[in-house]
């Protein structure tokens, strides 16, 4: 049996024939960028996350980026990162001239440990962004009063937890800036790169909507150095209708995630404490799990071994991410706080991630899980 990491051509073959009726409206109307389509798009994807605007770019990338750009970072400035994270996350911090500031993970979620971002702020910090991984909420609450206190920006990294919520709320609604990758692995995922930019600020909204389309506030007439960050309308006219599944996909997925969750568990070594020789991931209280990824812990160095394992049985597995952010070549120069990450470099270790799609049947994650099951059998 074959079991891929993600089989993105299953979810859109189910809907072929509403996707091909945006394709043949765009084909017909000639208007491949921005218009009707994208609007109709930033007006639903805003309302469902409960934000006032939605502003659609190119990828995730240019929307962390645009974010940055709209509260104007610059040299100088410090934005607080996780270190344990995709490179864009930060690299949109350095490629403005900023200084990123590492801040480390709880080993328990994933995310950036809300005790320690207290201790990173100084003067300069103007931004921190946390990132919800792999599907999941950082602890907005105590992001939210501390940034409160010191007057800090939030800008919500959410390419990979669209749809995920905290106390029952949305993630991307709670920050300055909400930021959303649309690459097609994601929870909504396109037909190439897209991205998304929510916020409730009218202000902020219009200056994004000028700096995506090269700073013009009209035509040719440029106030701010912006750049070329616009959606196709095609992007915009597909993920519009693969939108309105969006709710079962995560639903599937999160069905999955407790599939293999109560199977694995059961086996002996596999378990949610730090004692276990496979630590599973947990959804922790206060939170709505999206699962984009379902991503495992090996301690001892076996988890190399575990992959291994799994490459041989035709099981599709990841190491996100082999490399702390704080330990990457582009940073060393441009980035604080390298010498206090410690649980982000535990976890470029131990993590793996193993198949996670809506799509996945039972018969694949027995395969997945009996193969575990037998991987441990052998140490
Ligand atoms: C956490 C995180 N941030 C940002 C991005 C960038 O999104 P994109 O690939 O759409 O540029 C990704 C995409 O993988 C991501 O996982």
């Amino acid at each position: 049996m074959q079991v891929p990491l993600l089989d993105i051509k299953q979810q859109n073959s189910e809907i072929y024939d509403d996707l091909k009726d945006g394709f043949d409206r765009i084909f017909c109307s000639g208007q491949f960028i921005l218009g009707p389509e994208v609007e109709a798009f930033e007006r639903n994807f805003a309302a469902l996350i409960g934000a006032k605007h939605g502003i659609g770019v190119s990828s995730g990338t240019d929307a962390l980026l645009l974010a940055l750009m709209v509260l104007e970072i610059g040299p100088g400035d410090e934005v607080i990162s996780p270190a344990y994270s995709f490179f864009a996350t930060a690299s949109c911090i350095s490629r403005l001239g900023a200084t990123a500031v590492w801040c480390d993970t709880s080993a328990d979620d994933f995310n950036i440990d809300t005790a320690r971002i207290e201790d990173l702020i100084s003067e300069r910090t103007k931004i921190i962004i946390p990132v919800h991984l792999f599907g999941q909420a950082a602890a907005m609450d105590n992001i939210l009063n501390i940034c409160r206190k010191k007057n800090i920006h939030i800008i919500e990294d959410c390419a990979q937890a669209a749809g995920a919520r905290f106390d029952g709320q949305q993630v991307g609604g709670f920050g300055t800036f909400g930021c959303y990758s649309f690459f097609p692995s994601k929870n909504l995922g396109g037909f190439g790169d897209a991205g998304m930019l929510v916020t409730n600020d009218d202000e902020l909204a219009t200056k994004a909507r000028i700096l995506r389309m090269h700073g013009m506030s009209k035509q040719y007439h440029h106030d701010y150095l912006g750049g070329n960050f616009r959606i196709d309308a095609l992007q915009a006219a597909m993920l519009n209708t693969k939108m309105s599944h969006m709710a079962d996909y995560i639903e599937r997925r999160r069905s999955n995630a407790a599939y293999y969750s109560d199977a694995m568990s059961k086996i002996d070594g596999v378990g949610f404490d730090e004692s276990c020789a496979i630590i599973l991931p947990v959804e922790k209280q206060r939170n709505f799990h999206t699962f984009n990824q379902y991503t495992l812990r090996l301690k001892s160095g076996k988890r190399d071994e575990l992959k291994r394992f799994l490459d041989e049985k035709n099981i599709g597995c990841q190491i996100y991410y082999p490399i702390p952010l704080s330990d990457q070549k582009c940073f060393i120069n441009n980035s604080k706080g390298k010498e206090n990450i410690t649980v982000a470099k535990q976890l470029a270790l131990e993590a793996l991630s193993i198949p996670m799609f809506p799509e996945l049947s039972s018969g694949q994650m027995d395969y997945v899980i009996d193969s575990i099951a037998k991987f441990l059998k052998r140490l």
